[in-house]
């Protein structure tokens, strides 16, 4: 996050919603990532919050009025608007949402919206009835159509007691659909990447599984970094600690034969296989439909053999199709990785170091190694998982150019 954000210009567009007070958490992540950022508060929006906690958090003065004197002509007004990478209005009202539909410009958010050629992401916030309203829909289609992106809202319970959509969606989800806007790189603008990540649960009764330590941080990792980098994303997930990013089309299983099956489906119209999970090699023969309880003997399970997730897409692999692998190995992890490379016909594969405190399920840390078909081989030092990620997406985009 810290490399996609750092040094970005984003305006923070704040209005006067009941969720206003979200926005600090917003305003706290973009800041923590290295993005500069200029909260700008309506004045509905500054009954409801004060403009000094933003301007504690992002460390700069938070613009208020359209006619305030001017401290510093380079930081404010027509220049902020010129300067920014993207135009982040959340919560953003109804009567925002309208304000923009119609190019109402009776403030300094609606006047510069005009102005920025920067992108505008709006995450609406409002009461069900109001959201559902024909105005705000079709006020929400109109600005689809001119190119305005909107995350959420999220349904559920609103601070007026009804239930329904219309609560802002998570202020991290709201960070994550900024990434591919505030990116610099765009190096895999429409290729389509289906993945898999996280475990798999194989059931032994309905309350117990046989599972794996997979948390499902370096596939989430990987699905951010081609997200940003303008890939379409799709995630094959099995249990995970962690969720996928906004963004990414996730589609959850929970054992081996179900990603298997979603995965053959899927990848026969990706240009990038990634193979990400942790699937699990066996499942239990024949699960007990009822709860086992303890007999004061041995329990026996039979084992049968799972179907090769990866192998199967190696199977029927187009021509120009590119596979990657992991190899998660405790053992003579360089040569195992390589014949597994050979022996599904990856391109390339990600050879990761498990058995150590800093690498391997669950750390936020890898020590791995990239093996191509080629034979080239990036011994990398211990990096974080995005960090690793990024190196990953490297040698795709180096593999796409080179099929
Ligand atoms: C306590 C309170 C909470 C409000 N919450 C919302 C809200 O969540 N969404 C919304 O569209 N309007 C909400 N409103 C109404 C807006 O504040 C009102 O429409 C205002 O004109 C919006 O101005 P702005 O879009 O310039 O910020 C709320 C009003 C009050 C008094």
């Amino acid at each position: 996050m810290k490399r996609i954000f750092s040094n970005r210009e984003i305006v923070l567009g704040v209005t006067g919603s009941i969720a206003a007070y979200k926005a600090c958490e917003i305003a706290s992540r973009l800041t923590e990532y290295g993005a500069n950022v200029t909260p700008v508060l309506t004045k509905s929006a500054c009954e409801l919050v004060g403009s000094a906690t933003f301007e504690a958090i992002c460390g700069r003065a938070a613009i208020t009025h359209m006619f305030a004197p001017l401290q510093n002509p380079d930081v404010e007004h027509i220049a902020v608007a010129q300067r920014a990478h993207l135009y982040l209005i959340a919560p953003a009202t109804a009567n925002f949402i309208a304000r923009a539909t119609h190019g109402i410009a009776d403030d300094w958010l609606t006047t510069t919206l005009l102005a920025t050629r920067a992108p505008i992401l709006i995450a609406p916030a409002m009461n069900t009835n109001m959201y559902e309203h024909p105005a705000t829909q079709e006020n929400m289609q109109t600005l689809r159509r001119r190119g305005v992106y909107f995350v959420g809202p999220d349904s559920g319970r609103l601070a007026c007691k009804t239930i329904g959509p219309g609560r802002l969606i998570d202020p991290m989800k709201i960070v994550e659909a900024c990434v591919p806007l505030v990116s610099e790189r765009h190096d895999l603008k429409n290729v389509r990447i289906v993945m898999t990540s996280g475990g798999t649960h194989e059931p032994i009764d309905p309350v117990r599984y046989i599972g794996n330590r997979s948390s499902g941080k370096m596939g989430r990792a990987l699905a951010l970094e081609a997200i940003a980098r303008g890939a379409s994303v799709t995630v094959v997930t099995g249990p995970s600690e962690v969720a996928m990013p906004e963004g990414a089309l996730a589609i959850p299983v929970e054992t081996a034969a179900q990603m298997a099956e979603a995965v053959v489906n899927l990848a026969q119209d990706a240009d990038v296989f990634i193979g990400a999970a942790a699937v699990a090699d066996y499942r239990v023969e024949t699960p007990s439909n009822s709860k086992k309880k303890k007999s004061g003997k041995k329990l026996d399970l039979t084992l049968v053999e799972n179907p090769d997730v990866l192998g199967l897409v190696g199977a029927v692999k187009r021509a120009k199709q590119i596979l990657v692998g992991f190899a998660a190995e405790t053992d003579d992890l360089l040569a195992n990785a390589a014949l597994k490379l050979k022996k599904k016909q990856l391109d390339l594969i990600i050879a990761n170091e498990v058995n150590t405190d800093v690498s391997g399920f669950g750390k936020d840390t890898s020590k791995a190694a990239l093996i191509g078909r080629d034979g080239k081989v990036d011994d990398l030092p211990l990096l974080t998982k995005e960090e690793v990620a990024e190196r990953i997406m490297d040698r795709v985009v180096a593999l796409i150019h080179a099929a």
